[in-house]
């Protein structure tokens, strides 16, 4: 983990109140800590370090729901690396949704945080963008490739075919995606562990309906975020499902009760309403789609409507 986050990061289980964690440093190449620890002063709970990867997730130790294991299995982050990358790879029926939502966003000064970056694309193309870019994730297996992706550079992929057979594919990052300017760490887009007011755009791409407690991301997004000159992208299928949260959490996908209706109605009057928003409500910029695909085998794509809304304050 580059040292530059060190001055942001609080511990995630002390929020509201805002502790700043103490660095512990074991092994440092350059500006990178290999391995160390953060702990936080009042809990005395601690955050590894570990190979570069920092573990912020104060849930990491606990027994992971069938979704977020998915997540962690090589099929699944071969099927992300295609994701996000076969436009640089320069595979046949590549979508170019990153580019769409990146087209969304406004070059600015401060930091950009991409909430569920999986193995990185956003983070990375936002780098052109901003003054630095931090991806959080809690799979374990999308930051490790995600941060391998920003030393190397490049990376022998295997997708697979059919079955057993897989091809190999080649990616190498384009020279304009900063990874000086770029970090990756785990995290949870619920408890995240930034000061108030420290990001000056903030993403949740295809996120909140994989969350157990989406209206605490949302939160979350509106307490770590600048009060002025911010930017807000998020995007969804809105895929709701009781495998991931209780319906009563929802944010949407109801004909009665809290939350009833669309779920992108109801984002828009969160973002609006001065009590959520702590009196410093959101303006709604754009709204739209894009499509957005995966990529099981040679045969088999999902292509999935992912509906955006573009804020800022
Ligand atoms: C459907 S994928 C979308 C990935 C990426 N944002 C994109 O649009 O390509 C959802 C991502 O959210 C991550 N995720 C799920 N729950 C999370 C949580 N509580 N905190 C952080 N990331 C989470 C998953 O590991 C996965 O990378």
């Amino acid at each position: 983990m580059k040292t530059r986050l060190l001055p942001m990061l609080i511990c995630p289980l002390c929020l509201p109140d805002e502790i700043q964690l103490v660095e512990k440093i074991t092994c440092i190449d350059g500006n990178d800590i290999i391995n160390g620890e953060l702990r936080c002063p009042r809990c005395g709970r601690i955050y590894p370090i570990e190979d570069g990867i920092a573990d912020l997730d104060p849930n990491s130790s606990h027994i992971r729901t069938k979704t977020e294991k998915k997540y962690e299995t090589p099929p699944v982050v071969s099927s992300y690396i295609w994701s996000h990358f076969a436009d640089i790879m320069g595979e046949e029926s590549a979508s170019d949704a990153y580019l769409n939502w990146a087209g969304l966003i406004n070059p600015h000064s401060g930091i950009a945080l991409d909430t569920g970056c999986a193995v990185g694309r956003f983070t990375f193309e936002m780098s052109r963008f901003c003054d630095f870019v931090i991806g959080i994730d809690n799979s374990h297996a999308f930051i490790k490739t995600a941060r391998e992706l920003m030393i190397k550079r490049n990376m022998n992929v295997l997708l697979k075919q059919e079955g057993f057979i897989h091809r190999e594919a080649w990616l190498t990052l384009p020279e304009t995606w900063d990874n000086e300017k770029t970090e990756f760490i785990l995290g949870d887009a619920q408890m995240l562990p930034f000061k108030n007011s420290t990001v000056s755009s903030f993403y949740s791409l295809n996120l909140v309906d994989k969350l157990s407690r989406p209206i605490s991301h949302l939160k979350e997004m509106n307490r770590i975020t600048r009060k002025k000159d911010a930017q807000f992208l998020l995007s969804d299928p809105f895929s709701w499902s009781t495998e991931v949260s209780a319906i009563d959490d929802w944010l949407g996908g109801k004909n009665d009760g809290p939350f009833a209706g669309r779920g992108i109605d109801n984002i828009m009057h969160f973002l609006s309403d001065h009590l959520f928003c702590n009196s410093s409500p959101w303006a709604i910029e754009s709204q739209g789609h894009v499509w957005w695909k995966i990529r099981t085998h040679e045969n088999h794509f999902e292509q999935i409507r992912s509906c955006y809304i573009k804020a800022v304050r």
